[in-house]
């Protein structure tokens, strides 16, 4: 208890964004905002709530008193200490968030895009008025992740995360993978059930894991990662036959977040991968989201659980807000980020791993050792080949290429020189193969 307390007052918190996630920080807030005393010694009241629409149907009742649309009601009231914002989006939410902190508040987001685009200098801005900016929400929903890099992990020297960070997409391939449906099918039926937005672009392309990537990977890699660095792929070109292959040959397909150290440079990409099927990482499905780190100290350890929700993303935010209470109190000092100025970023065409081909050819003798010349004469090797599905009418078949590890430049020469060939009638799918 707050026997060496500071501050007796209770707490107050200005809340911005009323939605999913809004709605159950408030919801908790109020429920439970006098009970937090035990925990941190004065209650946490919620002052007041920003909303673009004070007369939309909210399913959680609030005193309308409460509501404001003007963001200066909060950013501007001398009693607010804590801003929660879960607004999403760039902006006004990055404004918001500089305001609030260059103002003295502490803060808490859930947002991943602005701290994948202005988190650094967001926190320098935090650490240099003396507050806190967390952020543990952002990526993972309630799964620790954030915490666990800035404190458990830290004497560790964090070699390779590999995560699935997108729910959305994780539930798509899932469908898709278990009943054989097709990308636009299984993008319709996640749709329906809320689990992708109306406009999917972000969770399809690989934009919302880039964000998470790159958040997670300065962390872990203790150097600042943009989005932009990392190499993103999405999940659009995949169809039931790649999950029909890939099975037979003992892998799952995954769009998988990749960090991996390799001496001075860091690789950082999302992309589908296949993984062998009994890897853990293999077996997550559905809207789960899960995060497997390498430490030289720890070895393997996989955090797993929801990935998005209400409930799960609250736990996260109300253990910010917790831990911001605490430093309000006790006066606790914040926790400052040391990275390094700056860290390489491996090219992808530099990247080194085996690939899976899937290629419809003519039906007839020789084509293969044509296409094997061609890799052959890059350096790429082959490890296996199976023949799929010969069209007779068309007199096409299907066959696909296993290779041993490759360097992606070369093997993407190969696949243009390969697509020449009178003989190969498509390129029907690269992918990388991971583990
Ligand atoms: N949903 C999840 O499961 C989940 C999980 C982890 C992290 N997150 C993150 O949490 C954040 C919020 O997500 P959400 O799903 O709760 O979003 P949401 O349901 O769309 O809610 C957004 C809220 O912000 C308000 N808002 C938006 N723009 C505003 C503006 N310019 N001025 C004032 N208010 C504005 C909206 O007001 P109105 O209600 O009046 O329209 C709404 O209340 C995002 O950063 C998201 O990435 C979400």
């Amino acid at each position: 208890m707050a026997s060496g307390a500071v501050q007796r007052e209770p707490i107050a918190i200005g809340l911005l964004g009323l939605g999913v996630v809004g709605s159950g920080v408030a919801r908790t807030l109020l429920e439970k905002g006098e009970s937090y005393a035990h925990q941190i010694g004065v209650p946490l009241t919620l002052r007041r709530v920003l909303v673009r629409s004070r007369e939309k149907q909210r399913p959680l009742s609030l005193d309308p008193s409460l509501l404001t649309t003007d963001p200066e009601a909060i950013l501007a009231d001398p009693h607010i200490a804590i801003v929660i914002e879960v607004i999403g989006g760039e902006r006004p939410a990055y404004d918001y968030i500089k305001e609030a902190l260059a103002s003295g508040r502490y803060v808490v987001t859930a947002n991943k895009e602005v701290m994948a685009k202005h988190g650094l200098e967001l926190l320098s801005l935090a650490q240099k008025v003396g507050v806190e900016l967390l952020f543990e929400a952002s990526v993972g929903s309630g799964i620790p992740l954030i915490a666990p890099l800035r404190r458990d992990l830290l004497a560790n020297e964090i070699t390779c995360l590999r995560a699935i960070i997108n729910g959305t997409t994780n539930y798509i391939l899932t469908r898709m993978s278990r009943e054989g449906l097709d990308f636009a099918s299984a993008l319709a039926q996640a749709q329906r059930l809320g689990y992708a937005e109306p406009d999917p672009a972000n969770d399809i392309r690989g934009t919302d894991a880039a964000y998470k990537l790159a958040i997670l990977a300065s962390l872990a890699f203790h150097a600042p990662i943009a989005p932009e660095d990392v190499y993103c792929e999405g999940i659009e070109k995949l169809a039931p036959k790649d999950f029909r292959y890939a099975q037979e040959l003992g892998y799952a397909i995954k769009l998988l977040a990749v960090g991996r150290k390799e001496g001075e440079r860091v690789q950082v990409r999302v992309h589908p991968a296949l993984l062998p099927q009994e890897e853990l990482l293999a077996k997550v499905d559905g809207v789960l989201n899960a995060v497997q780190v390498e430490g030289d100290l720890l070895g393997r350890v996989l955090f797993q659980g929801p990935g998005a929700g209400p409930l799960p993303t609250t736990s996260a935010i109300m253990a910010d807000v917790l831990e911001a209470a605490r430093c309000i109190v006790y006066g606790a000092s914040s926790r400052p980020l040391c990275f390094a100025p700056a860290i390489a970023v491996t090219p992808i065409s530099e990247l080194v791993t085996r690939y899976y081909m899937r290629l419809t050819v003519a039906d007839r003798p020789g084509v293969l050792a044509q296409i094997a010349k061609i890799l052959g004469d890059l350096g790429i090797s082959i490890a296996s080949v199976i023949q799929k599905e010969a069209h007779e009418s068309q007199q096409t078949a299907e066959i696909v290429i296993m290779t041993h590890p490759a360097r992606e430049a070369a093997v993407r020469e190969a696949l243009t020189l390969v697509e020449r060939l009178p003989v190969v009638v498509e390129v029907g799918n690269l992918l990388r193969v991971e583990g």
